[in-house]
């Protein structure tokens, strides 16, 4: 059966999206089978992160409303065998219930590994679909203080969820900041979320100019981190020695 994660935020342009198509890839990489799974109806964009836009024929909404099988509406990478896209749909206010996707992602389920679900933004219905259908989650936050906000608010709402576990992305870390002390370290924002933090994803704007990247540390690291091959970052034991550490991992 696959593991079932959502990955959500709050906020809209933290990089939800961005960390749900790189987490699929690096771990299609590894040899995973993996279903990207795009529950932001409406502003759907994952197809297009993966370059896979032009391939899809059906999306999740043609497979809940039964106009194709679960697997016709999956999209196989040209690049990477083992990832698969699942569009949404591009009408935003289509009732779709959490259960109906649910059904269409667990009939998948069994001949995959991993299916990453993106989400919208915002805490409404898309939101409860999307970590209604999922057994974890991962919450994506910039350091800027109203990313974090909404990510606590959301932090909060995945308490009345039955996940197994819940992971926290600190993404577009500008380590010239941290250094002088101008914003939050991942650590702090991690302790102020009461989430334990999974990953620290620099800015980065060369390395997202294709959107995908097959040869960026961080999110080999967060791939490691879900296929058991590395422990999460927040069991190290001694803070600092453990942030001045990934400082040096986070450069290539
Ligand atoms: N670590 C990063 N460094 C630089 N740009 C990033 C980073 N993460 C995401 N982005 C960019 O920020 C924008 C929003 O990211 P996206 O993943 O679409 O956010 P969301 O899905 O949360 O709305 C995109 O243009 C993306 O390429
Ligand atoms: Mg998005």
């Amino acid at each position: 059966m696959a593991r079932k994660i959502v990955i959500t935020s709050g906020k809209g342009g933290v990089g939800k999206t961005t960390v749900t198509a790189n987490l699929g890839v690096q771990l299609a990489k590894s040899g995973y089978r993996v279903i990207v799974c795009d529950l932001d109806f409406g502003l759907n964009n994952i197809d297009v992160v993966l370059g896979v836009e032009n391939l899809s024929t059906f999306d999740v909404v043609d497979a809940v409303e039964g106009r194709c099988r679960p697997k016709q509406a999956l999209v196989r990478h040209p690049r990477y065998p083992t990832l698969y896209s699942l569009a949404s749909n591009r009408i935003s206010d289509r009732y779709v219930s959490p259960q109906a996707v649910r059904l269409i992602l667990d009939t998948l389920s069994p001949q995959y590994d991993f299916i990453l679900i993106d989400s919208p933004a915002g805490i409404d219905e898309g939101f409860h679909r999307a970590v209604a259908c999922a057994e974890e989650a991962l919450l994506v936050t910039t350091p800027h203080i109203s990313a974090m906000r909404d990510a606590s608010r959301v932090a909060g709402m995945l308490k009345s969820y039955r996940l197994s576990r819940v992971g926290l992305v600190v993404n577009m870390v500008r380590n010239d900041l941290v250094r002088r002390g101008e914003i939050l370290t991942p650590e702090e924002i991690s302790d102020a979320l009461k989430v334990p933090l999974t990953a620290i994803v620099p800015e980065e704007d060369r390395i997202f100019l294709d959107n995908v990247t097959d040869r960026f540390r961080p999110f080999r690291l967060l791939a490691g981190f879900y296929t058991g091959s590395r422990p999460m970052a927040a069991q190290e034991p001694k803070k600092k020695s453990f942030w001045s550490g990934l400082v040096g991992a986070l450069h290539r």
